[in-house]
């Protein structure tokens, strides 16, 4: 008998330790609807589907929230259906649900976030709301190597513009941010003034490869002062008066204004990331968000930041997508899972 007791706690335990843990994320912070199947102990996205509506909102000039919330309702399921399908996986292998609670639109937030609770109630799983910025983090670690704890982290995003001192997974000091416009938005205020439609980060970085970087001497913001906060919106401004006083707006002036405007970005987070590892004397730079996603950005921050060991998700993972929620809630859902549906559409990371 005691035998049998001996055989059945090592059957049990080879099972617990082989047992996969899959957990299914759902991002809808804002316009895109993304879903994704990861297996947290293998470190492994198994199957990922994003749909972009980018082209709704382009003819808005911008992200309209009741638009972004109808069709995020209309695409979840399919979408969810099709991940399982390629996966050959069914709601029986899933064994958490992770969404993103925020910050973003209220509107899609909460359309996630009630499918997501929806799914787990009826599926009888474990469901956690995840932070999209920490999300936008933890996508690198996927990568081989991935950055290890402690390190300093850049979140460059439409939203948002942050540099964080991450002493540990959910402990996150924010030692800079932007006071008025976040980068990216900053990248799609800037196209709107040259015409390129939105979104604004790409049409730059097309146009600017034909562009003169030191064509126009633009503002390098709050670079001069010790702090490490940020500020685009001068940037922006700076770019309206050219375009206002050019007489003759023609396809160089565009191409080499975006090229002078994306070295000016490029410029300021270099200095201040700079300064950032020097203050906090860390040598990883993990790096996150939309701009991250510009190969520009990309390019001067591994030049300037010699001896950093730089991390970045592949381009296809710095916008959103499901693959960083459902990475995110692998690492938060047995700390924190709910049964309640939260969304918080402004929520600083520091607050986890
Ligand atoms: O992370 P993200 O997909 O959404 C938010 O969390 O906000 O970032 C979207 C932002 C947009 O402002 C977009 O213009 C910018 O990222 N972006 C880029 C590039 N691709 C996207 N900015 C500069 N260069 C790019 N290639
Ligand atoms: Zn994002």
């Amino acid at each position: 008998m005691e035998r049998l007791s001996f055989y059945l706690f090592i059957i049990q335990n080879v099972i617990y330790i082989n047992k996969e843990m899959i957990i299914l994320g759902i991002e809808t912070s804002c316009d895109e609807t993304g879903i994704a199947l990861y297996d947290g102990d293998a470190n492994k996205i198994i199957s990922e589907k994003l749909y972009s509506q980018a082209a709704k909102h382009a003819e808005f000039g911008g992200v309209v929230p009741e638009l972004a919330s109808r069709d995020h309702v209309k695409k979840l399921l399919p979408l969810i259906s099709e991940t399982l399908r390629e996966a050959s996986l069914d709601a029986r292998n899933i064994d958490g649900i992770a969404y993103t609670a925020g910050p973003g639109l209220r509107g899609p937030l909460l359309t996630g976030a009630s499918l997501a609770n929806s799914l787990a109630f009826g599926w009888g799983l474990p469901c956690v709301g995840v932070h999209h910025m920490e999300a936008h983090l933890l996508i690198n670690l996927l990568e081989n190597p991935a950055p290890s704890f402690p390190f300093l982290t850049l979140l460059i995003s439409g939203g948002h513009c942050l540099i964080i001192e991450a002493e540990t997974l959910g402990k996150y000091k924010v030692l800079g941010q932007s006071r008025d416009d976040a980068v990216g938005e900053a990248f799609d205020k800037t196209a709107k003034l040259l015409k390129l439609g939105y979104p604004g980060g790409p049409a730059i970085e097309k146009i600017a490869l034909r562009g003169d970087p030191k064509a126009f001497d633009l503002p390098r913001p709050m670079t001069k002062e010790k702090h490490l906060d940020f500020s685009f919106s001068g940037l922006k401004t700076a770019v309206f008066y050219l375009i206002k006083k050019q007489k003759n707006i023609s396809e160089t002036f565009i191409s080499d204004l975006a090229a002078s405007f994306q070295e000016a970005v490029a410029e300021t987070l270099l200095i201040k990331s700079k300064r950032a590892l020097e203050q906090s004397k860390k040598d990883q730079l993990v790096i996150g968000g939309g701009v991250a996603s510009n190969q520009y950005i990309r390019t001067r921050l591994i030049e300037g930041l010699e001896g950093v060991e730089i991390f970045f998700p592949p381009i296809e993972r710095c916008t959103d997508n499901g693959a960083m929620v459902a990475v995110a809630g692998y690492y938060r859902i047995n700390q924190s899972h709910s049964e309640d549906i939260i969304i918080r559409p402004k929520w600083d990371l520091s607050e986890l």
